[in-house]
């Protein structure tokens, strides 16, 4: 028998790739078997863990999973290990609003895709470095949580809604538009225009794009190609879960992720230099101002001026001096803008999708618009004080964010090993709170699945479960634009629903939406038609 040497390396690379892949598996399932602890919860595979159980949209992936595991249960994300909680009760640690022993103060374990992204050392969201996440967190909380700002906010977000009803009264009442597309804009444009004190011009783009619009002149602009810009958010938000939960090899070597990668890394460097862009400019700007004039207090300027001469909101009992580098304040701005622009969107769509599934709420809401407001075929003047009148309209906004939240699931890691429901959490354990598995438990809401906003309300003869209501999560890590976005969504529904009817394309179609980190709404369809006494 001849031998043949090509075949021989054949054989051997061959035999040393399947030994490899099989003490690869059998070490994968020894850890799992002989894992400390073990909780409920499906069978994993090498690699991916249980990734294709879970589903691309985690919301509905948890619904499921926790259908058959019950309140507790673990997964693998990749090779993270994870622990879903379903139940309100089995939060109170995550929901701890002091800092002081709190076993969830960090969002993530260290995880090299968020590395990758800076996010781990940066920022606020996925910052694991409690020092610096405590100064950006206070910064942030100066600015979007102070009565000054939110003052401010409803004005600029008036002004908005009064350019969308421009753009909006142009439209032929047989014409459907996607709300999905125009409440992008119209989020982009509050959030960009509000943090920077510059209008972000997206809607107008937005309007002049569409075949019929009447086109409008577009003013002076802080965004150089605004729709590119906000694409560019909301991919690098949907990114987030894709390099957290795929490891680098697959992320950089398996061909569909690979291409997703790329697509990623070029959109990151994009925005960055976006960023860079605006930062310089505004920071030029107010170098060449004299030192005596005021600067206006958006969230852009007061990262820039913070530890300068200029600074006059000093915070103090922190030990960071120095002012803060362009990159740091990319990283909060990137923040600002992708936890403002899409969840607020999301949560828009929903709520119109569920007042016109229900139209006695409509009709309950415009009474109270009545009430606050008097006449409604006169201006109305959403002023920041008449906000705090809106309860059925809140009521309605949570109620909505209740069924459908933004943000269905969210994770945080424990700082130091601990306990849950019985069971040790080792320190660096990914946890996530399945929110919408909260929002629909039997145990914390009478017949769960139906839409009604009365249980908001305090004559609404419900008791609210603490913790059972986690539209903007809770404790330490508590959402800091929520007073801002329940702001802007009252403000906004009070525009367009006494100006316009707005009724959808397809009543009877469920609304279209798919998880990209937050709940998106895809589409949906509606027709607008001026009201009659407008
Ligand atoms: C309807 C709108 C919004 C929803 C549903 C929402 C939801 C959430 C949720 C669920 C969390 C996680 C909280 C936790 O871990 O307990 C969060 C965190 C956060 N949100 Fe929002 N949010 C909204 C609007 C905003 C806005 C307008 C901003 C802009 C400032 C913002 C910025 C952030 C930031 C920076 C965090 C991270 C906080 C931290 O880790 O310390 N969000 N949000």
């Amino acid at each position: 028998m001849a031998f043949n040497i090509g075949n021989f390396i054949l054989n051997d690379w061959t035999n040393i790739l399947i030994a490899v892949v099989v003490v690869y598996i059998v070490k994968y399932y020894f850890s799992w078997y002989t894992r400390e602890n073990p909780i409920p919860g499906p069978f994993p595979l090498p690699l991916i863990g249980n990734l294709h159980q879970l589903g691309l949209d985690m919301g509905k992936g948890a619904l499921k999973l926790q259908k058959e595991y019950g309140d507790m249960f673990e997964i693998f994300l990749g090779p993270t290990r994870a622990i879903f909680l379903n139940r309100a009760e089995l939060t109170e640690k995550i929901n701890n609003p002091t800092l002081k022993n709190n076993a969830f103060s960090i969002r993530t374990p260290p995880n090299p895709g968020l590395k990758e992204l800076h996010l781990t050392e940066s920022g606020i969201v996925f910052n694991r470095d409690l020092t610096a996440w405590k100064f950006n967190r206070r910064i942030l909380n100066q600015t979007v949580m102070s009565p000054k700002f939110l003052r401010k906010s409803v004005e600029f977000t008036n002004q908005i809604c009064d350019d969308l009803e421009k753009y909006w009264s142009s439209i032929d009442p047989n014409t459907k538009v996607d709300l999905a597309k125009w409440t992008t804009c119209l989020t982009a444009d509050i959030i960009v225009t509000t943090a920077t004190g510059t209008n972000s011009c997206s809607m107008v783009d937005y309007n002049n794009s569409l075949p019929n619009s009447v086109k409008v002149d577009i003013s002076k602009n802080i965004l150089n190609e605004s729709l590119k810009f906000i694409d560019s958010i909301y991919t690098f938000v949907s990114c987030i879960m894709f390099y957290f939960s795929f490891p680098p090899f697959i992320r950089k070597y398996v061909p569909i992720f690979k291409t997703m990668y790329q697509k990623a890394r070029d959109n990151d460097e994009w925005l960055d230099a976006e960023l860079e862009r605006i930062i310089c400019t505004r920071k030029r700007k107010i170098e060449s101002a004299s030192l005596d004039q005021p600067i206006e207090n958006n969230a852009l300027n007061l990262l820039i001026v913070l530890n300068t001469e200029r600074d006059i909101n000093k915070i103090t009992s922190i030990d960071i001096t120095e002012p803060l580098t362009s990159m740091e304040i990319s990283g909060i701005l990137k923040e600002i803008f992708g936890g403002g622009m899409d969840t607020t969107r999301n949560a828009m769509c929903f709520i119109i999708y569920y007042i016109n599934k229900y139209p006695q709420v409509k009709d309950k809401l415009i009474k109270e618009y009545e009430y606050v407001y008097g006449d409604l075929s006169k201006k109305i003047d959403v002023t920041y004080e008449s906000l705090d009148k809106l309860v059925y309209t809140e009521a309605v906004i949570n109620e909505s964010t209740r069924l459908s939240p933004p943000v269905p699931v969210l994770f945080r890691a424990a700082a130091f090993d601990t306990e849950i429901g019985g069971y040790k959490i080792k320190k660096e354990t990914t946890v996530f709170t399945n929110y919408i598995g909260i929002h629909y438990h039997k145990d914390h809401w009478v017949e769960p699945e139906k839409f009604n906003p009365d249980r908001f309300l305090k004559d609404g003869g419900h008791t609210i479960v603490k913790n059972s209501h986690l539209t903007f999560g809770g404790g330490i890590r508590i959402c800091p634009g929520r007073h801002w976005a329940m702001g802007n969504m009252k403000i906004l529904l009070v525009r367009m629903l006494t100006k316009f009817e707005i009724n959808l394309a397809d009543p009877e179609a469920p609304i279209k939406s798919s998880y990209q980190g937050t709940q998106h709404c895809d589409e949906l369809g509606i027709y607008i038609k001026q009201k009659a006494n407008a």
